[in-house]
């Protein structure tokens, strides 16, 4: 007899069959009642043992342990449940030392210290939630590009190029650090190197699924993504996982039009698939608000928020007049941005969020930013100032979407990796494309965890990812 799912238990109303569960017990009473868990769902099933059970077989019933039960589905007379499992047959799989088991502590863990113990939060109700929602996610992300006919493009980890220009990478190396090859001048000598070149991890996809949109005309990355940049917040992490589509031909409204009804899209397939997790998600963080001051709790629940993504359009505006706003504003006046406000300013958080929570009250797409405060690939404006670039600014998170038009055009596209001092021999792969039938396109960057904060209502974006990494943190 095969294994049966927990989940396919609950959801389906018939009675008097054979089972066999397996799972992990969450809760045993009475010496009788054990609630198991094996996290095909959020519910535990209830197991019904026979009271006259040996003794030595009650004793290792403990909270964490595995067990394997056959037994008989039967309409259950107790609250809560519809129905349960009366046991026949109860095998200990592992045993779980109750005493020292970190989870069986009767008060609900913090996160901050579910955190320290990551390798055993999954088998908590919150864990078992997000990471059922973020498989969700990240099948619908597919889903949304594969029923569109886009390419899944595999772009590489390890590359030579930083495709962002910040400077944030990891390098990767065989190289020894004692007596490392150095070249008469003293520097290191990379043709040593495993690669016969300096190497790194890399920060995104992007360059080479520019190169796979000049040829497929629709295409996605999906992969993690590596950055040195030593910011300790809530919303950055040093590996996350990006969702790149690059798309041939599109200017920055179709652009636009694509992040939108992607990020919809993938926000409805969580409400439609992932119903009870959300629920739980939902009533998690309305708890959360309660501890807040009355006028930093957000005004919609979870499920409203997320209903009123996936019913309302984005608004759209330029960073000129996001600045101007931001400058009539009454936070503004009442001195209340710690950072300067002015044209040319990288928006801070504070700036982004009071955009989206407090101005407009739903998500905002910011276009044409500051070329000196963008990347060199955004394709240029006709007033020699901004470039067609476009973020996406969510309620609770800020950014969550970067992307832009491209600069096509072969000699604006050096003039400008000339003044950012990005070396055009090194990128001459890149440039090709703009050499041999240059095309308009346009992509975008999703943060994957972003995305999963958002839509799970956690704060900390090392809640959303099984193993963080994080400056001075990577264990398991
Ligand atoms: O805005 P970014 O840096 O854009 C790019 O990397 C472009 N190459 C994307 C493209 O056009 N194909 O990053 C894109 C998104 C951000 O909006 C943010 O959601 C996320 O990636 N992100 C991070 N998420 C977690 N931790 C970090 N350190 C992140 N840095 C960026
Ligand atoms: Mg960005």
């Amino acid at each position: 007899m095969t294994r049966n799912k927990i989940n396919d238990i609950l959801l389906s109303d018939q009675t008097n069959y054979e089972v066999i569960v397996k799972g992990w017990v969450r809760s045993f009473r009475n010496n009788q009642f054990i609630a198991l868990n094996d996290g095909s769902c959020m519910a535990n099933i209830q197991i019904v043992i026979d009271l006259n059970s040996d003794e030595a077989l009650i004793r290792k019933i403990t909270t964490g342990a595995a067990l394997s039960i056959k037994g008989q589905v039967v309409a259950s007379q107790g609250k809560g449940q519809k129905v349960e499992v009366k046991a026949q047959e109860v095998t200990i799989l592992g045993e779980c030392d109750a005493e020292k088991f970190p989870l069986q502590l009767k008060n609900r863990p913090s996160l901050e210290y579910l955190r320290e113990i990551a390798h055993l939060r999954f088998r908590t109700n919150t864990f078992g939630a997000v990471f059922r929602v973020r498989h969700s996610l990240a099948f619908a992300v597919h889903k949304f590009f594969n029923d569109r006919g886009f390419v899944y493009l595999h772009t590489p980890i390890v590359t030579a190029s930083d495709a962002e220009g910040a400077g944030e990478t990891f390098r990767v190396t065989t190289l020894p650090f004692e007596n490392t090859p150095r070249k008469e001048d003293g520097s290191i000598d990379f043709n040593e190197d495993f690669f016969g070149r300096s190497t790194n991890l890399t920060v995104s996809g992007q360059l080479e699924a520019e190169l796979g949109a000049m040829a497929l005309s629709e295409v996605y990355t999906f992969g993690p993504t590596f950055r040195a940049e030593n910011s300790n917040t809530a919303r950055h992490l040093a590996e996350f996982w990006m969702i790149e589509p690059e798309v041939a031909f599109n200017d920055l409204d179709a652009n636009m039009d694509l992040a939108e009804n992607f990020i919809r899209y993938i926000v409805q397939y969580a409400l439609d698939h992932n119903k009870e997790d959300l629920e739980f998600l939902a009533q998690r963080l309305a708890e959360e608000e309660k501890q807040k001051p009355q006028q930093e709790r957000s005004e919609m629940g979870l499920i409203e928020k997320l209903e009123f993504v996936c019913n309302n359009k984005f608004e759209r505006i330029t960073y000129t007049e996001a600045i101007e706003i931001l400058l009539q504003s009454p936070a503004y006046k009442k001195k209340k941005f710690q950072y300067e406000v002015k044209w040319g300013i990288d928006m801070q958080s504070e700036h982004e969020r009071y955009l989206v929570e407090k101005h407009f009250k739903k998500p905002v797409i910011v276009t044409n930013y500051p070329k000196d405060i963008k990347a060199f690939y955004m394709r240029q404006n006709d007033d020699g100032k901004t470039v067609a670039a476009m973020d996406i600014l969510a309620p609770g998170i800020g950014e969550i979407v970067g992307g832009s038009q491209r600069e096509e055009r072969l000699e604006r596209l050096e003039q400008r990796m000339n003044e950012m001092h990005i070396p055009t021999e090194e990128l001459y792969w890149y440039l090709d494309t703009r050499r041999f039938g240059t095309a308009p396109h346009a992509g975008f960057g999703l943060g994957f965890e972003r995305m999963v904060l958002f839509v799970t209502g956690m704060t900390n974006i090392r809640d959303v990812i099984p193993f963080p990494r994080t400056p001075k943190n990577a264990e398991f």
